[in-house]
């Protein structure tokens, strides 16, 4: 169904029609201040430039002949020429049985075909997950869920960090520690010598170990990136013992997403993409857009405007070997070819901006997308402590994503240990209860900005929280249990009583935040929809009497708003990847 604001734009217009002025100055937007009004069109403002009118002129036109339309119980021309417009509670209550029937539950399809690509993994092997890959996947997998609910096409990757650097200082540092390692020999045969097997716990250590070695020790920092362009040749031995590490990580990895339930479609890596280095350098050398500075190949992607300086792009290093930005480019190459994606889309922390800056330009110039795809970078902020700094672990050291996870599921265990109400299994309940808390906690923020890890508050019960949604949803299912009514209940809401007529138009709104949500990247569009929601509904769960009500209209309609608000709000936290809990 078409979303609310639209419909009304479709009235606004013909009045500005009728009246002799543009309809396209019609747009109606929901009202700042629901208290004064539900929506409003500020058209008549700039038809005041092209008309040479006062507005508040124009805005009085076009209110008369809204005036007889069945939609509106209000329609007002504020000076200066604002049009404020509140609906009336028969129309309200249409669009909600609209949205009840309708198969998206109100949430508005993308007019044409889409197809985007979100790329929100970014984990390294060799290295475990840590705090600062949490928002990526959560906020990367509300977005693609985002988008799915919208009609697009999504495909969300990984993109591993595995073929770099860091590679060639993880597999010398094993050299050292096991030389007789048959993968370390000259004449290793994959076909029968085997890679003894990976100990995950020494993986993790080995790679900061190496990284803080190769800062002092010359030799061993030469001997790794020797170790990078064997790695890169798919040397055997080296590329064997490789491909057991990646083996180890991805396992550990694919674990820790499954308890944030992040899933990926591919779980490509840098090593997948750098097959198309060759291709790559063929474009940049035929457009003559490679050259020669300091041994390494380059690009340059500099622009006239710039504010910052932009540095030439690094596509080869002087020992030929590929990197970072390198593979970011092939995988340009590698998902125009396979998902022709009219939008691409990254998600790493905003210290990532210039990269992202240099690899677009450099993937625009060089034509391997269409100049109409969007290639765009999310950079988000930091999960910081009370201070304000990077959150850390109590000794001050990074903090892996599991015992994160692990301490936010054993805080809502703690808080749910004396609950009654639960019958679903303890630990279940307290990890969907911990994981909304953690999630809920982290989307509702603008992206951009940091914002602080504070438990306690995440967890609460009452509040902007994931807890006192799931709270809000479980209190739902119980007067519908007791009502004796399903959850996918499409019993039609047959008026407005009062009490209810906030509760009512949040609903009819819900489907807008969708769109704000996947055009801004910022899932916080739906956290506010879904806390406004809840908060009117427990406003009017407390004024009304719902069971009890005599008048068997009334109570039949307030348990079809239920049964709706329910149904609403189980969609926007399933777009944020939240699990509701049946009771708490
Ligand atoms: N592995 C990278 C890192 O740890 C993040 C990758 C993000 N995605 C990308 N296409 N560059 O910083």
């Amino acid at each position: 169904m078409k979303k609310i604001t639209s419909k009304l734009t479709e009235a606004v217009a013909e009045a500005f029609e009728a009246a002799g002025y543009d309809p396209a100055l019609g747009t109606v937007t929901v009202s700042d201040r629901l208290d004064l009004c539900q929506f409003q069109c500020n058209g008549a403002l700039s038809g005041a430039k092209i008309y040479h009118k006062a507005p508040i002129m124009i805005a009085s036109d076009v209110v008369e002949k809204l005036s007889a339309r069945r939609e509106f119980s209000k329609v007002e021309a504020v000076p200066p020429g604002f049009i404020n417009l509140t609906l009336t509670d028969g129309y309200l209550v249409e669009i909600l049985n609209e949205i009840s029937a309708d198969e998206n539950l109100g949430v508005p399809q993308c007019e044409a075909p889409e197809t985007v690509v979100i790329d929100y993994g970014g984990p390294n092997v060799a290295k475990p997950l840590h705090i600062g890959h949490l928002r990526s996947a959560i906020i990367g997998e509300s977005l693609k869920r985002t988008a799915r609910a919208t009609g697009r096409t999504v495909y969300g990757d990984v993109h591993f960090g595995d073929w770099g650097t860091p590679y060639g200082l993880t597999i010398a540092e094993y050299k050292v520690r096991h030389p007789d390692w048959a993968c370390f020999r000259e004449d290793f045969d994959p076909s029968k010598d085997t890679v003894p097997d990976i100990d995950e716990d020494e993986m993790n250590e080995i790679y900061p170990f190496a990284s803080a070695k190769s800062k002092q020790d010359e030799d061993f920092k030469l001997t790794s990136r020797q170790t990078v362009v064997d790695l890169q040749n798919r040397k055997a031995g080296v590329y064997d013992l490789w491909k057991k590490i990646k083996e180890v990580s991805v396992e550990s990895v694919k674990r820790n997403y499954e308890r944030l339930s992040v899933d990926f479609d591919y779980w490509y890596g840098e090593s997948d993409a750098d097959v198309y280095t060759p291709e790559l350098i063929k474009i940049l050398t035929e457009k003559g857009l490679l050259y020669e500075s300091d041994g390494a190949l380059v690009v340059d992607v500099s622009e006239d405007g710039d504010k910052i300086t932009v540095p030439p792009i690094i596509v080869k290093k002087s020992d030929n070997s590929s990197i970072y930005a390198t593979f970011d480019l092939d995988t340009i190459i590698q998902r125009e070819r396979d998902f022709k994606p009219d939008r691409i889309w990254y998600l790493t922390d905003k210290r990532q901006n210039l990269h992202f800056t240099q690899v677009f330009r450099c993937a625009k110039k060089a034509g391997l997308v269409p100049e109409t795809t969007e290639l765009r970078h999310l950079g988000f902020g930091a999960v910081t402590g009370p201070d304000g700094k990077p959150y850390k672990t109590r000794d001050g050291g990074v903090m892996r994503l599991s015992d994160l996870i692990d301490t936010v599921e054993q805080a809502a265990f703690e808080k749910l240990k004396d609950s009654e109400y639960i019958s679903e299994d303890r630990r279940e309940a307290a990890h969907k209860i911990g994981i909304a808390a953690l999630k809920f906690g982290d989307l509702s923020n603008q992206p951009s900005k940091d914002y602080i890890f504070d438990l306690d508050r995440f967890l609460s019960f009452d509040g902007k929280t994931g807890t006192y949604l799931l709270y809000t949803v479980t209190r739902i299912n119980s007067i519908l249990k007791k009502a004796g009514i399903g959850y996918d209940e499409k019993a039609r809401v047959g008026g407005i009583y009062g009490g209810d007529r906030e509760l009512a138009l949040l609903l009819a709104l819900s489907g807008e935040s969708y769109e704000k949500a996947f055009n801004d990247m910022a899932p916080s569009a739906l956290c506010e929809s879904a806390y406004n929601i809840a908060a009117a509904f427990s406003k009017f769960y407390h004024d009304t009497r719902i069971l009890t009500e005599e008048d068997a209209d009334k109570r039949q309609s307030w348990l079809a708003l239920c049964a709706l608000t329910r149904r609403v709000l189980v969609k926007l936290l399933d777009c944020l990847a939240i699990e509701t809990v049946e009771n708490m």
